[in-house]
């Protein structure tokens, strides 16, 4: 492959920003890669080895053991970490505030960025996150910002939760999202922005289906696919 092509989709969580981008990624025979869940890994790596995520001076040590890999199957996106497979573990409202936390640490951003650039050279990649327009691929083909009014997220996000049968309330998600929206937009490091020259598509008043056709349409535009 000559060039591949690259669309980088960032957003806050709940925004959809997964399920548009695989569906898109499944259209277009595209790889997708959700890097919020590597920055979940290294926040799992942590917590298993009883380090908090505001630990700067033990966080950046235990980089050195946490060998994460990537698998595509069928049936989605494995993380696997020093040979444990662990994507069912990661997706914890837990997981999730000290993925927030720990991706505030540069040593953090710094270890995984080398693990997504390299993934871009070498696929036609759709990669969803929060920093991918601004920090990991400038040079993206196309950049989204996909974003929802903070209820309409927290909406999506307490139905997930409820579907999988774990306990918690609307009031609860919608307190923790609030919290992650501020850390995650106010870090000093690769903060959650919309790139300068990222289409904003504002999915508040979108059911799914929409939401992905709007992507997919954008994408096709871009690339003339
Ligand atoms: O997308 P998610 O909810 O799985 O991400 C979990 C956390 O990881 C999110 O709150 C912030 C962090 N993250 C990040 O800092 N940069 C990314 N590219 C992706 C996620």
């Amino acid at each position: 492959m000559d060039r591949c092509y690259s669309i980088a989709i960032d957003g806050p969580s709940g925004a959809g920003k997964s399920t548009v981008a695989k569906a898109a990624a499944r259209e277009l025979n595209f790889v997708y890669l959700d890097t919020g869940a590597i920055y979940r890994t290294v926040a799992w790596h942590i917590t298993m080895l009883g380090i908090g995520p505001k630990d700067t001076d033990h966080v950046p040590m235990l980089l050195d053991d946490c060998n994460i890999a990537i698998e595509f199957l069928e049936d989605g996106q494995h993380m696997i970490l020093n040979g444990k497979d662990i994507t069912g573990e990661i997706r914890t409202p837990e997981i999730a505030s000290c993925a927030s936390q720990v991706a505030a640490q540069p040593a953090v951003r710094e270890f995984l960025l080398d693990l997504q650039r390299d993934l871009a050279k070498t696929h036609n990649i759709i990669m969803d996150g929060r920093d991918i327009g601004t920090v990991v691929l400038p040079d993206a083909s196309l950049k989204i910002y996909l974003t929802a009014s903070p209820e309409a997220r927290a909406k999506r996000r307490y139905d997930e939760y409820v579907a999988k049968g774990q306990e918690t309330t609307f009031a609860e998600v919608l307190e923790d999202q609030k919290k992650r929206d501020y850390d995650d937009s106010h870090r000093k490091i690769a903060p959650l922005k919309k790139a300068a020259d990222a289409v904003e598509v504002d999915t508040t008043e979108m059911g799914l289906q929409e939401s992905v056709d709007t992507v997919i349409a954008l994408i096709r535009e871009k690339l003339a696919l």
